[in-house]
């Protein structure tokens, strides 16, 4: 039996992790695994009930676990917490803890939805980009993190520090997916100004160098941020360091029309190689988008697709994980939209959006 654990988290990760274990349910005749899914408690509920925003039991829960499948967490209630007590934190000590050091995120454009972004259907033709965000070292982790409230003037720091063998291990990752797909990569930095990015570089060409097949590039964040809206087809993949990977896939979101959309996979090892002692958690890219909680209007797409990435990555299925995409791609195509997808006073609620990609899963 393999336990995957459950953490819903705050505002509408609990909405969008509904649907995908109504996803999982639907696809237990089509897998022989046996799974079974252990729920618990993360981020500001875990901290309301526990005191802590990841507490003990959860952690015990994700060690007895082969994936994690993760809502989101935040909300502007406890957003004065000290930043330990953070439902934030909760999310960051389980990436750390289970050295999930990559964060795969790829955006799909579907062709029915190319018209409700606000990018020209044009410049979306053929766009098929897989992000890499390194994700356990950089901005969110580096020592000294803190405020200095002494008067007359109040200051904070943090740091971006990255050890040779982080960097090394996210790139040989990135260039390995490039090499087995035969797709070209390009690595973003600030290397005009960082010296994080001064030695990432070095490291990017110095592997570069043993992966002579694949086709690479290095490109500034600023200048990336810009070609992403203007050129997106001359992007396959982009390897980038924590910071700039959360912010540049927000704005890739835009491309597949919403943030919504977009599914994520954290591991700690290369896909394909051995993975047999690893844990990795799949989460959407979006947070817990406090504007919208509790009305049921949120996109669970981004969260389904996380789903069928774990299909992929943690239990080799990638036949499951394909026929999870054709049928979110189906539905699509047959017009169901929730509300941030729309562009018309129509929508489909979070629920009959996962009711909807369930009949087309049992109708396969
Ligand atoms: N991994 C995580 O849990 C995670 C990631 C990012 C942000 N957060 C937290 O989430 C909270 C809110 O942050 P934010 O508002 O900056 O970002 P957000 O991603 O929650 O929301 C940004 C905007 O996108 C919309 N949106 C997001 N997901 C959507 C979905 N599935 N369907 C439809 N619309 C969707 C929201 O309504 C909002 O307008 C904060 O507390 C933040 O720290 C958590």
């Amino acid at each position: 039996m393999s336990y995957i654990a459950v953490l819903p988290g705050d505002g509408i990760g609990p909405e969008v992790v509904d649907e995908a274990v109504k996803i999982i349910k639907s696809l237990e005749d089509l897998t022989d695994i046996k799974y079974q899914l252990e729920f618990g408690e993360v981020g500001g509920s875990a901290y309301e009930k526990h005191g802590n925003p990841l507490p003990e039991i959860t952690m015990e829960l994700i060690q007895n676990c082969k994936a994690v499948l993760f809502g989101a967490v935040g909300g502007p209630k406890w957003d004065n917490l000290d930043s330990d007590l953070r439902p934030e934190m909760g999310i960051l000590k389980i990436r750390k803890t289970l050295d999930l050091y990559a964060n795969l995120r790829p955006v799909k454009i579907f062709e029915a939805l190319k018209e409700n972004s606000p990018v020209k259907s044009e410049i979306l033709e053929n766009v098929d980009i897989l992000i890499i965000r390194e994700l356990t070292g950089g901005l969110y982790f580096g020592e000294p993190k803190m405020q200095m409230n002494e008067k007359p003037e109040r200051s904070a720091v943090d740091t971006m520090f990255y050890k040779e063998k982080e960097i090394e291990r996210i790139v040989r990752l990135a260039f390995t997916i490039s090499k087995s797909n035969n797709l070209k990569l390009t690595s973003v930095d600030k290397a005009n100004v960082l010296e994080t990015s001064k030695l990432w570089r070095k490291i990017v060409d110095e592997l570069g160098n043993s992966f002579s097949e694949v086709e690479y590039n290095h490109m500034l964040v600023d200048n990336a941020a810009m070609q992403l809206i203007q050129n997106p087809r001359q992007f396959n993949i982009i390897v980038s360091e924590n910071t700039f990977g959360d912010i540049l896939t927000d704005e890739a979101s835009v491309l597949s029309s919403s943030l919504g959309m977009l599914p994520s996979a954290s591991l700690s090892f290369i896909p394909g190689e051995s993975n047999d002692d690893k844990k990795s958690l799949y989460e959407p890219i979006h947070g817990s988008a406090p504007d919208i909680t509790g009305q049921y209007i949120s996109n669970p797409i981004g969260m389904i697709l996380s789903t069928a990435m774990m299909f992929e990555f943690t239990y080799n299925q990638k036949e499951i994980s394909d026929l999870l995409f054709s049928c979110v791609e189906k539905v699509i195509n047959d017009g169901y939209r929730t509300k941030d997808i729309s562009n018309s006073k129509n929508y489909c609620t979070t629920l009959e959006m996962g009711d909807a990609i369930v009949r087309e899963i049992r109708s396969r």
